[in-house]
């Protein structure tokens, strides 16, 4: 770790502690070391790279161990920042909450898109869920690019509806936000009815393998339960509470959404698959009847 002179620089502890990352089977191991230095230094990646030879004090050099550590314990980078990107927007995160994944932007593209169709100013009027909010990701994200609308958002979590309280007022939409805690779509109730209800559920099931970073993160949020499809048979209590034509939009984990869908056809008309990034079925959206017109969003499989 150390340079000239013995001294410890910015360049070797970024290749010590890539290679004690490394070691523990951190993926992209070079980037959160340095991500971790920036936080040390007071600076962001670009500038700890420009200052490769700087000395660490020995406060700054105390401060970098005890976060490499943290990151080798497999805990997730997000937390040890207390921050992630969503949407272009920055959440605070910590362990009462999920981290959002890039994967929930294409659930919330598809709702934006399909909601945007229905006309008039931008979500005036309009009325959208978000069941299981975790860190406000969905609710906020909804809320702020579509400033007219109103959301209801709800999660059995008391500590995750505080962290998703300040999201909300972190990004100026928290007036056009009901948090509410409680079980499944049920506390949404007394606002019904939703042009949208949107869910991204704990799909994890009994026995699936999750990285270690998983484990750091609150069961209740990534856990499905002995039934995989449980947290989408409570979400279809929600039907009735959509107005004519609304939609109900629903992420799934890899392989899950053909069954998802047939279990939503049951219930609702006009049901859809969208991919993700990767190809995989991720989004699962399908309407109440007497809307116009079937309003899909993206592409479709
Ligand atoms: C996969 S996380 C999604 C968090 C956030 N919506 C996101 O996409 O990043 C699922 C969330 O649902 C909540 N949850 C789990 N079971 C629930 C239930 N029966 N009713 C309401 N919320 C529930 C968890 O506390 C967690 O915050």
């Amino acid at each position: 770790m150390t340079g000239a002179g013995g001294a410890v620089t910015v360049r070797g502890c970024l290749a010590w502690a890539t290679r004690s990352l490394e070691a523990r089977g951190v993926r992209g191991a070079a980037t959160d070391a340095s991500i971790l230095l920036a936080r040390v230094l007071g600076t962001d990646r670009a500038g700890v790279y420009a200052r490769g030879e700087k000395v660490l004090t020995p406060a700054e050099l105390e401060s970098f161990r005890d976060l490499v550590e943290r990151r080798g314990r497999r805990e997730p980078l997000s937390y040890i920042t207390g921050e992630r990107e969503f949407m272009s927007l920055p959440f605070r995160v910590d362990p009462r909450v999920l981290i959002p994944r890039p994967e929930t932007e294409i659930l919330v593209e598809e709702a934006l898109v399909r909601l945007r169709r229905r006309g008039g100013a931008p979500g005036r009027g309009v009325r959208v869920a978000d069941v299981g909010t975790g860190s406000g990701a969905i609710a906020v994200a909804v809320a702020y690019h579509l400033p007219g609308c109103q959301v209801v958002a709800s999660d059995v979590s008391a500590g995750a509806l505080q962290v998703a309280r300040e999201n909300a007022c972190r990004h100026g939409v928290a007036p056009r936000i009901a948090f509410v805690a409680g079980d499944g779509p049920e506390p949404l109730r007394p606002w019904a009815p939703y042009a949208a209800i949107l869910c991204n559920p704990p799909y994890v099931a009994e026995g699936e393998e999750v990285d270690p970073e998983v484990l750091h993160e609150p069961r209740e949020a990534w856990y499905a339960g002995p039934d995989p499809l449980g947290p989408y048979r409570l979400l279809l209590g929600a039907v009735d509470l959509l107005e004519p034509g609304g939609f109900l939009a629903a992420e799934v984990g890899a392989g899950r959404a053909e069954v998802v869908a047939e279990l939503f056809a049951v219930h609702l008309t006009d049901v859809t698959v969208r991919a993700d990034l990767a190809g995989i079925p991720r989004v699962v959206v399908g309407c109440a009847p007497g809307g116009r017109s079937p309003a899909g969003g993206g592409e479709e499989g």
